[in-house]
């Protein structure tokens, strides 16, 4: 008797996104910048190109698979997301990226898809994938991956509880939305690295026959943030947050930790193919595990290297845009030990500035020396060299909607 086959999904573009699924995939974009120094091996990618011919790339390069890949990618919610990376000034905020699909949902399993199957090609036989969506798509997805995977593949259907409720949110006259729902899945099962979690006992907790709690806690269920022990509300909705980088649907460290702490292990190759503003990258630099950032943004590639510079990561950048080679409407000049930058009225204030010897046209840049903005609304104006620098230089100039020049300076 033959195995009875698991639901399939149809949709009109189906059979088109099985060809582009089957297709080979673009070359990987090109080495262009390196940071974290010369002698240290990069712990780290940050790569700026579609994440469906990035992963195809790596794998078709030899490139060793991904232990765990955490996929965070737009929710078709029909709105465009803007970053906002200046404090009290959005004159030059740039769209970060458009969750719309046209077509709707139909659209975006065109999209999701090919890379979809992508994701499952690049996992390591014992590696996890955790699909981040809400209830626009998961459904959807879920059948997919059965496929894709293997119904026995699917472990958990994790449910995020977003938090507290107030203002314009709870005014629906319906239930109040209130989470989001993360698909794990794992490449074979009962090989995957799982490290259990747990949450302490409340204070002066005891067991039933009256005694205290022996043992590690109370293992973590598959409902988060749900109850007085599992403190992890959504930055998104915390105005204050200290870890907000102007960047939209920013996720929690919190939430990374959790998930990359218990599907990885130290010195694993960690992935985000929908890397945003670069937060499973920086969770994973600091747990000890390599990571691969993908993105096509530029205000990814703006956010994320920043950040991962102020976290000490060494890193190389790959990146598929054409940078230009000009100062378009900034002024650089050497003076002395320095290096003046002036931006005219009503030019995108300068976000980031790196200076590095020159590298020859063949090698990645590697700035020496560089002064992160960030969140504030100034420009940059003065940059101290560093001491000794002389000879020809490269000073990359990012502005705040994350577009990137690379001049050359005698
Ligand atoms: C919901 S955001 C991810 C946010 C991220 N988890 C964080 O903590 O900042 C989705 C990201 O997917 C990116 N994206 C959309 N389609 C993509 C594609 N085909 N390849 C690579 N990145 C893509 C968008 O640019 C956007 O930054």
């Amino acid at each position: 008797m033959s195995r009875p086959r698991s639901p399939t999904l149809s949709w009109p573009g189906r059979a088109e996104a099985e060809a582009r699924a089957a297709a080979p995939g673009a070359a990987l974009a090109p080495l262009t910048e390196r940071h974290g120094g010369p002698s240290t091996e990069p712990a780290g990618l940050v790569i700026r190109q579609d994440n469906r011919d990035a992963l195809s790339a790596l794998l078709a390069a030899g490139e060793p698979p991904m232990d765990l890949i955490y996929a965070d990618p737009p929710f078709a919610t029909g709105l465009t997301f803007t970053h906002k990376p200046t404090l009290g000034d959005t004159r030059h905020a740039a769209d970060a990226f458009v969750d719309a699909f046209p077509g709707g949902l139909n659209g975006w399993l065109d999209v999701m898809y090919p890379r979809l199957v992508a994701m499952h090609a690049a996992l390591a036989e014992t590696g996890s994938l955790y699909l981040h969506l809400d209830a626009n798509t998961v459904h959807h997805a879920r059948v997919l991956l059965d496929e894709i995977f293997g119904p026995a593949c699917f472990q958990r259907e994790i449910v995020w509880r977003i938090g507290w409720l107030s203002g314009f949110k709870t005014s629906a006259r319906n239930w109040i939305r209130n989470h989001d729902t993360i698909l794990y899945y794992v490449r074979t099962p009962g090989r995957a690295t799982f490290n259990k979690a747990f949450l302490p006992h409340a204070p002066g907790y005891l067991r039933r026959d009256g005694k205290p709690p022996t043992g590690r806690g109370i293992p973590l269920d598959d409902v988060w943030n749900a109850q007085p022990a599992d403190v992890l509300d959504s930055i998104q909705i915390k105005s204050l947050s200290t870890e907000k980088t102007g960047y939209p649907t920013q996720k929690n460290e919190a939430l990374l930790e959790r998930i990359i702490a218990a599907s990885s292990a130290p010195g694993d190759r960690v992935c985000d193919p929908f890397g945003g503003s670069g937060t499973t990258a920086v969770v994973a630099h600091r747990l000890g595990r390599r990571f691969v950032s993908v993105d096509v943004g530029a205000a990814s590639l703006a956010v994320s290297r920043a950040r991962l510079i102020n976290s000490g990561a060494a890193f190389t950048v790959h990146d598929a845009t054409t940078v230009d080679t000009d100062a378009g409407p900034y002024g650089l000049e050497r003076r002395g030990e320095g290096l003046h930058v002036t931006s005219p009225p009503g030019a995108p204030a300068l976000d980031q500035v790196f200076v590095g010897p020159r590298a020859a046209a063949s090698m990645p840049f590697a700035p020496t020396h560089h002064v992160l903005r960030g969140r504030v609304s100034r420009g940059l104006d003065d940059v101290r060299l560093p001491t000794g620098a002389g000879g020809p230089l490269t000073v990359q100039l990012v502005d705040v909607d994350g577009r990137t020049r690379r001049v050359s300076l005698d």
